[in-house]
């Protein structure tokens, strides 16, 4: 049987009412110069934080080519690369990293990149389960000196894949300032600075 074609958008798989709400918060504070991504899918969560980045600001994306079903990803995967090359066209330093976010070499490929550099945002939006956000966590908020933000928080609703994001969030929270948008999906911030 032939299945329709999955269509590939390009916009923030995040509702409008959370972004304007983290758009608030990113408004108090001096724009990012570096942003980690974890789990970029076709870019257009990337492209969101690069329009609220400085014009030069290093943005690297995690994302593995290899994870979802393969006719879909593939497609994904060809639209992120054209949004890294659409955001260096714009001037900014813009790097993909096509690899899975909980191996060494990954860890070591964003490290290469900062060069000693932290990174004013890092976003986890990747492996939702319990062990693959906490893992995100672990490995890539040492490298973070502003604000962790993870998505699909929201102890709202009855998805299950929210409930590795927001206990990685409650774990963060325990000890540090953070602010849940509690709004459709969810989005926890987290103070690391
Ligand atoms: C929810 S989508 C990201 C959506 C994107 N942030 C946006 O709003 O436009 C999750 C993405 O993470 C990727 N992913 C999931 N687990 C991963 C892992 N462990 N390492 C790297 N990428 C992963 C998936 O392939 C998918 O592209």
């Amino acid at each position: 049987m032939d299945y329709p074609k999955p269509v590939i958008t390009q916009q923030p798989l995040i509702s409008p009412r959370e972004l304007s709400q983290l758009a608030l918060i990113l408004s108090q504070r001096e724009p990012p110069k570096v942003i980690i991504e974890v789990g970029s899918y076709a870019g257009g969560s990337l492209r969101w934080w690069a329009d609220h980045a400085a014009p030069d600001a290093t943005i690297i994306s995690v994302d593995d080519s290899t994870m979802e079903t393969v006719g879909e990803h593939a497609e994904a995967s060809m639209r992120l690369n054209e949004t890294i090359a659409e955001l260096n066209s714009r001037g900014y330093d813009a790097h993909r990293i096509d690899g899975h976010s909980h191996s060494p070499e990954t860890l070591h490929a964003v490290r290469e990149i900062l060069d000693g550099r932290t990174a004013d945002i890092l976003f986890i939006d990747a492996d939702h389960r319990p062990c693959g956000v906490v893992c995100d966590v672990e490995f890539y908020s040492p490298l973070c000196g502003g604000l962790l933000v993870l998505h699909d928080c929201a102890t709202t609703g009855n998805d299950a894949s929210r409930i590795g994001p927001h206990a990685a969030y409650s774990l963060l929270s325990l000890d540090r300032f953070s602010m849940l948008i509690e709004d459709d999906y969810g989005i926890g911030v987290v103070w690391m600075e």
